[in-house]
């Protein structure tokens, strides 16, 4: 029987990747790791939950006891703006929580460790445009210094420990369910809550910039397929591209005009832009699509379309 642990259960992927995990393997299986006492009640009421943080190794052994996990989904992390605020405690979060999470995982011996990485990994010498899967590596922020290191460091225990780890490099994830926080890419999740509520949004990239990006339900299917996916048939662990959509930031001003007409938007670019304009504008994922089969589902405009439906329903019951 699979029980898995996802570390980072209240977050932007987290929350939703914990109810579709409780769908597939039965809700008792899959246990919230939350970091404070008081969890959403959407996965406090569908399952059972525990507090978890990922900086007290103690913590994670006591859940994975209590609960026989075999699995852990690390889904904690500090995003890269946050990251450029406080370097620290983005080393700490996303190098020596992950550390907690590999050495309680080899010690417990488990099944399987999902470890995301993000496009934070390439920086301004990497090819921008169908990034390959192999290629430059050369960060500018922490956050995508722990990235590569986390990368190197899951494939490390796969070589070493025969440990099965796997990971994804995430574009920006757009979602209406629970909302990012301290992301370069948080404009294209901002940009349809103040489209519903206030029908102009001050972007804080230009027009012209560009970023691979995936809706959610297009994030759940890969992480669920790659956890799926039977190991022997994986060349690579830790560092899958996996690509999407491709938009720059005035494609999806057009693409939300398109249903409101009346929608202004601005563009006042701060200190993430530099951030932005070191990612590249969209990743070769061929490595994901030939050795589990990837294949995404949603461009911009089905996206769009969803997103302005799904947040207007909670303008009008008066949730945001
Ligand atoms: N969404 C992340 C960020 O913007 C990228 O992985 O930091």
């Amino acid at each position: 029987m699979t029980k898995i642990l996802v570390i980072g259960s209240a977050g932007q992927i987290g929350s939703e990747l914990t109810l579709n995990l409780r769908e597939l393997y039965g809700d008792d299986n899959v246990i919230a790791g939350i970091i404070t006492s008081k969890p959403p009640e959407i996965l406090s009421e569908t399952g059972p939950w525990e507090i978890v943080d990922i900086l007290d190794r103690q913590m994670i052994v006591s859940a994975v006891k209590s609960h026989r996990v075999d699995t852990i989904v690390n889904m904690a992390a500090i995003l890269s703006a946050t990251g450029e605020g406080n370097p620290m405690l983005a080393w700490d979060v996303n190098m020596n929580g992950l550390i907690n999470v590999l050495e309680v995982a080899r010690e417990f011996k488990m099944k399987q460790v999902l470890v995301p990485s993000s496009i934070a990994v390439f920086g301004p010498a990497t090819p921008v445009n169908h990034t390959p899967q192999e290629t430059v590596l050369n960060p500018t922020t922490i956050y995508g210094v722990t990235k590569v290191a986390g990368e190197l460091l899951g494939d490390y225990y796969v070589k070493r420990y025969g440990l099965d780890v796997r990971g994804l490099r995430y574009p920006g994830i757009i979602s209406h369910k629970t909302l990012p926080g301290g992301g370069t890419t948080d404009y294209a999740v901002a940009i349809y809550y103040e489209a519903v509520k206030n029908r102009k949004y001050t972007c804080f990239v230009n027009e012209e910039t560009r970023l691979p990006m995936m809706y959610m339900p297009d994030c759940l299917k890969a992480t669920i397929e790659l956890m799926q996916a039977d190991f022997k048939t994986l060349g690579h662990h830790c560092n899958f591209n996996v690509g999407a959509m491709s938009f720059t930031a005035g494609e999806l001003a057009l693409s939300v005009k398109k249903h409101m007409p009346d929608f202004e938007i601005n563009y006042k670019p701060d200190e993430r832009q530099k951030i932005a304009d070191s990612w590249p504008d969209s990743v070769d994922d061929t490595a994901a699509r030939e050795e589990w089969g990837w294949k995404h589902e949603y461009d911009l405009d089905n996206m769009t379309r969803d997103m302005l439906k799904a947040i207007s329903e909670k303008h009008e019951k008066g949730l945001i």
